[in-house]
């Protein structure tokens, strides 16, 4: 492979040459930039969505500590620590009744509710400020050279063809992006897992019911009670696989988050006008390796693993900081050992983080294939998880997320 080279005037015509080509603007891709940045590191990033769009997206909520460390220590966290909501522990509701998880108490972390569109537009933000290179809205994006030392992302903008010339790619372009589908078949293999259901979110102006997550086991199925504010609530049902949103009024919504988190003394689910709903599906899936050429996949372009365990946005971010630290190596030293163990080293947590999603939506939801003595078997183990502090210990270890390993 070849050494390290100094910098690059960054156009000619139509062409560009860079050092980290980033597709993807996505929390992946622009966290990457980022810390490729405050390492001295060149890089483009290019993404096919509008600016608008992507800071405006509704999706994740929930970070870890060890994400949001991050982002403070690299600056890109003022805001996020002014308006985050810092939680020590979550709820979670079975046979009608409360129960408490205690980070703190259990394993001295906590996690905070920040939203990803807040979180994608301080990073824009940070990006435009030291006047580094991004492109919003290009299309018909296509890699090419992944095998050689050159390798080359082609792409439209303005109704114009442009070229980057790049020593390493980054695909950070989530999982319907294509930098997966660039690398052949024969090089790659897929593991995955469809789950019998998905989950109807709303956002919802009214203040969260309680000051803290609220996850229940119900025989109706699944329900989660998150949130964005003090002011806003985001609630999540299980609901059929092939669920037409449309079926699902305002009040029918309502009546089925009522049933479903009933129960305990002085419980009074908080309501009020919901101002956006929508279908997500569940999925557990997963690349190996990660590396194809100078291809090297990130985030959901990698990886999917249903919402429940609250992990993606933050696997995402764990894979961009294994990649930032290797790319450094070369950079600075010369080295390509840590390149060639980018694979190797995310995929111990993605596997972890798999594990821990998956076990946490068969815990947690409705499976109608499964009879009453699983929905027995269910209780149990939530019961086991709630009472017996070696159980709590590694919910909560895990949930506040693991440790980062290096190789
Ligand atoms: P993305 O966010 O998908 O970003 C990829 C970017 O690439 C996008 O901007 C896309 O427009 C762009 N792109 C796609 N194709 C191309 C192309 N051809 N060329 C250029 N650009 C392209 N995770 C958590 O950690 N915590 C949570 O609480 C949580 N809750 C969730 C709740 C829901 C309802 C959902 C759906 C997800 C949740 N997640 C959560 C998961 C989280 O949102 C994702 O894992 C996260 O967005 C992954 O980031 P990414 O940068 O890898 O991909
Ligand atoms: C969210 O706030 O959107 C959220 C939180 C926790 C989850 C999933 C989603 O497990």
């Amino acid at each position: 492979m070849a050494g390290p080279r100094r910098s690059f005037a960054i156009t000619s015509g139509h062409n560009m040459r860079t050092q980290v080509g980033i597709v993807g603007a996505g929390p992946a891709g622009l966290v990457l930039a980022h810390l490729l940045h405050l390492a001295g590191i060149e890089s483009i990033v290019i993404e096919d969505k509008s600016r608008h769009y992507i800071e405006h997206r509704l999706r994740a909520g929930l970070l870890e500590q060890g994400s949001s460390e991050l982002l403070i220590e690299t600056g890109a966290g003022e805001r996020m620590m002014r308006e985050r909501m810092v939680h020590d522990g979550l709820y979670i509701k079975f046979k009608g009744e409360l129960h408490r998880l205690d980070f703190r108490d259990l394993v001295g972390k906590s996690v905070m509710i920040y939203a990803q569109q807040e979180l994608v537009k301080d990073l824009v933000a940070v990006r435009l400020g030291y006047g580094a290179p991004l492109h919003f809205e290009v299309a018909n994006v296509a890699l090419a050279d992944l095998e050689g030392p050159r390798p080359k992302i082609r792409f439209a903008e303005k109704g114009e063809p442009r070229e980057i010339e790049c020593d390493y790619i980054a695909g950070c372009d989530g999982f319907h992006g294509i930098s997966r589908s660039s690398v052949p078949a024969d090089k790659i293999t897929f593991f995955d897992r469809d789950y019998p259901f998905a989950w109807l979110g709303i956002l919802a102006e009214a203040p969260p019911t309680k000051d803290e997550l609220v996850y229940t086991h119900h025989e109706r199925g699944f329900a989660l009670l998150t949130m964005r504010s003090p002011t806003l609530s985001r609630l999540y049902l299980q609901c059929e696989k092939t669920e037409d949103i449309a079926h699902w009024s305002d009040e029918r919504i309502w009546d089925e988050l009522r049933l479903r988190t009933a129960g305990g003394e002085g419980w009074k689910l908080s309501e009020g006008p919901i101002v956006q709903k929508g279908i997500t599906d569940m999925r557990s899936f997963a690349v190996e390796p990660m590396q194809y050429g100078r291809l090297f996949l990130a985030g959901d372009a990698a990886h999917i693993v249903p919402p429940t365990g609250a992990k993606g946005m933050n696997l995402a971010i764990a894979d961009v900081r294994v990649l930032a630290r290797a790319l450094e190596a070369f950079y600075k030293a010369g080295r390509t050992d840590l390149l060639a163990s980018y694979s190797r080293t995310c995929l111990r947590r993605v596997w972890k983080v798999q594990r821990f999603s998956w076990w946490m939506t068969s815990l947690l939801h409705r499976f109608d294939t499964e009879n009453a003595f699983d929905r027995r078997r269910q209780l149990a183990e939530i019961d086991y998880l709630t009472s017996s502090r070696a159980g709590a210990t590694t919910w909560a270890e895990n949930y506040v997320g693991l440790p980062m390993e290096w190789d």
